[in-house]
């Protein structure tokens, strides 16, 4: 059975192929309400695997970027704030601060009924990395990654692999691939 990849976002689903075979994005908009990534990501998922027909498993990524001098602005916030002000202005937002550390964090959320379960359970997987905001370097990636430098490379300057091997999307997915590879019809690499 697939996993359907809730997201409009080619760059995300790109990542998620990496360490799962069976993917299949799928646009769906799902109610955004207010609340932490977890809670986002969890309710998203719920939703999205009724709505899509409450049979095939369902996976929703809500991401965030933190930057500690503003308090973590973005935060849950980051999609908005990249649609409205862009992320060359969050640079200039904190260009004159002398402690520009950062973190972006991912919560993966995946719906499933279990054979012989009543009701659909959702289960979440996080992953974080720490990095540095910077004047926007790199042409690959999305979003924030142009600005978002770890160890001396912006996430714009690597290859999905490499970006993946340290990123907070990429130990999410490493830790829903080692669950998966408990549910063995659903394991990368299964018949
Ligand atoms: P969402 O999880 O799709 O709501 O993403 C929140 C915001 O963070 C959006 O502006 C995305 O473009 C951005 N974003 C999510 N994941 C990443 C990433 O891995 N690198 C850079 N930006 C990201």
């Amino acid at each position: 059975m697939p996993i359907r990849f809730v997201t409009s976002n080619e760059g995300k689903a790109e990542e998620a192929r990496e360490y799962l075979d069976d993917v299949e994005r799928v646009d769906f908009d799902y109610t955004e309400i207010q609340g932490d990534l977890e809670s986002v990501a969890a309710a998203g998922a719920r939703e999205a695997f009724v709505e899509l027909g409450g049979t095939d498993p369902v996976l929703v990524d809500d991401a965030g970027l933190f930057v500690r001098a503003l308090v973590g602005f973005p935060g849950p916030y980051s999609s908005y704030v990249e649609d409205t002000l862009g992320v060359e202005r969050v640079w200039r937002l904190c260009e004159r601060e002398d402690d520009r550390r950062a973190h972006f964090r991912t919560v993966l959320a995946y719906a499933h009924r279990p054979e012989d379960a009543l009701d659909v359970k959702v289960e979440t997987f996080t992953g974080s990395v720490p990095g540095t905001i910077v004047e926007p370097r790199g042409d690959g990636g999305f979003g924030y990654d142009p600005i978002f430098e770890h160890d001396g490379t912006t996430m714009a300057e690597m290859s999905t692999a490499e970006k993946n091997a340290v990123s907070h999307r990429g130990r999410a997915l490493a830790k829903f691939a080692d669950y998966l590879a408990g549910e063995p019809a659903q394991t990368k690499g299964a018949e």
